[in-house]
């Protein structure tokens, strides 16, 4: 791991799973004092100790549960937004309160902790917050239109929160993660009939891991990204570069995770 963040503390919202779970790990894998906030469901505390770090039981949903947990941390150098879901159905079929509990997580949490995470840097004048929000930022995948609404929310909070809080040295940045291998993908990345059609259409013939996603966190909570405010950095394979595809039947081959050249 190239990065030194000894003598950081980092606090990760849904640490406890997949991306957040792979972000926390390579924090704490470069030295950083972690706190991973998840649903007391996903037992947050028993899962950081797995990785020298400090869990806590937090909905981001409410707001008291988030500042309870920052005022309890007292300080804090790094945060990252990463607590989501994705509830899937038809536009025209999704009920009132799935609508209204995505958009609670994904971009009213990603407020609370964008709040409590830039008052504590105020006061120190300085700090990095990474929001994980979505190549659904930008498309609209369909039967996904309340996870669709929020991570295009978070662009919103994303180009506020840059502009007001620069002046304190707060850096704000999103990474846009493509199909990445979670819990929340599995069953997609299980079935090679599916995958094999979805990544014809990713320029790098396949989908990402977790690692990958944190390892661009990294870099943008990192002095290295130090310029750097108000940014997206897309983690997808080259998905969203490519209208059609980079797909050609003669010559590409799949082995059951991955389209490969053969020429
Ligand atoms: N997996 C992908 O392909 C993908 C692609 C783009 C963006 N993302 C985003 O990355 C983030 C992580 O997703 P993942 O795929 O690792 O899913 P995941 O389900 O493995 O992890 C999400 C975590 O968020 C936590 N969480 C959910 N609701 C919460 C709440 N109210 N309060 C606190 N924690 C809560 C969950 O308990 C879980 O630990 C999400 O924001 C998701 O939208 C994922």
């Amino acid at each position: 791991m190239p990065f030194d963040f000894h003598n950081k503390r980092v606090v990760v919202t849904g640490g406890a799973n997949g991306i957040g779970l792979a972000v926390s790990r390579s924090f704490a894998a470069a030295g950083a004092s972690v706190s991973i906030l998840d649903l007391s469901a996903e037992k947050p505390a028993e899962v950081a100790q797995t990785l020298g770090a400090q869990g806590y039981a937090v909905d981001v949903s409410d707001k008291d549960s988030v500042d309870d947990a920052f005022n309890h941390l007292n300080d804090s150098d790094i945060v990252v937004a990463g607590a989501g879901i994705a509830p899937h159905g038809p536009l025209m079929s999704v009920p009132a309160d799935v609508w209204n509990r995505t958009l609670a997580v994904n971009l009213t949490g990603v407020f609370h902790t964008v709040q409590a995470a830039a008052a504590c840097m105020k006061r120190r004048k300085g700090g990095a917050i990474v929001l994980i929000a979505s190549t659904n930022s930008y498309d609209g995948e369909p039967e996904l239109v309340a996870y669709n609404a929020s991570k295009a929310g978070l662009l919103g909070i994303l180009h506020t929160a840059a502009n007001e809080l620069g002046p304190y040295r707060i850096r704000v940045n999103a990474v846009c993660p493509g199909f990445i291998r979670t819990r929340l993908t599995e069953s997609q990345f299980s079935r090679p009939e599916l995958i094999s059609e979805y990544f014809k259409h990713i320029a790098l013939g396949r989908g990402g891991e977790p690692a990958e996603v944190a390892h661009a966190v990294l870099f943008l909570a990192s002095d290295l990204a130090s310029y750097i405010t108000g940014a997206t950095l897309l983690v997808d394979g080259g998905q969203m570069a490519s209208k059609f595809g980079t797909w050609q039947r003669e010559t590409d081959i799949f082995d059951g995770q991955r389209w490969t050249r053969n020429s």
